[in-house]
């Protein structure tokens, strides 16, 4: 489902949280939004999810359904079982009869990503970790045509984040996704990405391949950190951080 965001900008009161921004997806890519915290990608995202309120043109090759839409947090005190929460994927429209295909769908995507023996575990009995995974099941059981997702891998140990990330690449190929996914690991983002977003200030700085984005330069304008870059051995650039410079970014989070 192809998308093209033309000069969108959101602002909250007089604070301008996405500015002007231009970008577009094509069906089976894969696009990483990068950025310190509070440079407006939760902004940037909800909004190309259509529940934000903003300026501009935001045009989807299809339906407002078939976006499937994870916001960053998914904490949850529902007295829901996990499966019922993934089953709240397939709920297009409130209705009182779950049928049969709704519920292997919900079943399939456990299975899917692995937690199928937490399906009847109160969500709010989960861990961070497993709870992320929940709701990345939801999203698919949803069986989207655009995948948005607000830091999916966050609160994932090592093995489930290369493992959860290398399933949604899969699964954006094979069924030709828009896939647009906030991260903060750059060198994850570097494998799971065709292209990186670079946003700064609400600005997007850099759009572009991994290879062309991770530079020393265009890290230290929008980190402000210093970093290396080496040639990984399977060809994506590695990132290795040296140390931060202009010590006031960690005062400003989100208050610049
Ligand atoms: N509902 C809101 N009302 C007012 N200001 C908001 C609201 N949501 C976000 N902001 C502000 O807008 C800016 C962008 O926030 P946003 O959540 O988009 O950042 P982010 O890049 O996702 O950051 P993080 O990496 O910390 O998740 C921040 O300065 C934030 O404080
Ligand atoms: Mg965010």
């Amino acid at each position: 489902m192809r998308l093209e965001a033309s000069n969108v900008s959101v602002r909250y009161g007089t604070q301008h949280a996405v500015v002007d921004v231009n970008l577009m997806a094509e069906p089976g890519e894969i696009l990483a939004i990068l950025g310190p915290n509070g440079s407006g990608k939760s902004t940037l995202l909800r909004t190309l999810a259509g529940v934000q309120r903003h300026a501009g043109r935001i045009s989807w090759a299809g339906r407002q359904t078939d976006i499937g839409y994870m916001p960053q947090d998914t904490a949850s005190r529902a007295v829901l079982t996990a499966f019922e929460v993934v089953l709240l994927g397939r709920m297009r429209s409130l209705g009182l009869r779950v049928a049969a295909g709704d519920l292997a769908a919900a079943e399939a995507a456990m299975t899917e990503i692995g937690i199928a023996a937490l399906a009847h575990r109160r969500i709010g009995t989960l861990s961070g970790g497993q709870r992320q995974l929940v709701f990345i099941a939801q999203v698919l059981a949803g069986n989207p045509r655009a995948l948005l997702l607000d830091e999916p891998t966050s609160a994932l140990d090592i093995a489930h984040q290369l493992g959860v990330l290398a399933l949604l690449r899969d699964i954006s190929r094979k069924r030709g996704l828009t896939t647009i996914a906030v991260l903060h690991d750059l060198n994850a983002a570097a494998r799971f990405a065709d292209r990186l977003a670079l946003l700064r200030d609400g600005r997007l700085v850099g759009l572009g391949r991994p290879a062309d984005m991770l530079t020393a330069q265009y890290l230290a304008e929008v980190f402000d950190v210093d970093v290396a870059i080496d040639a990984g051995s399977d060809g994506h650039p590695v990132v290795l951080p040296l140390r931060a410079v202009g010590s006031d970014r960690f005062h400003s989070a989100g208050l610049h």
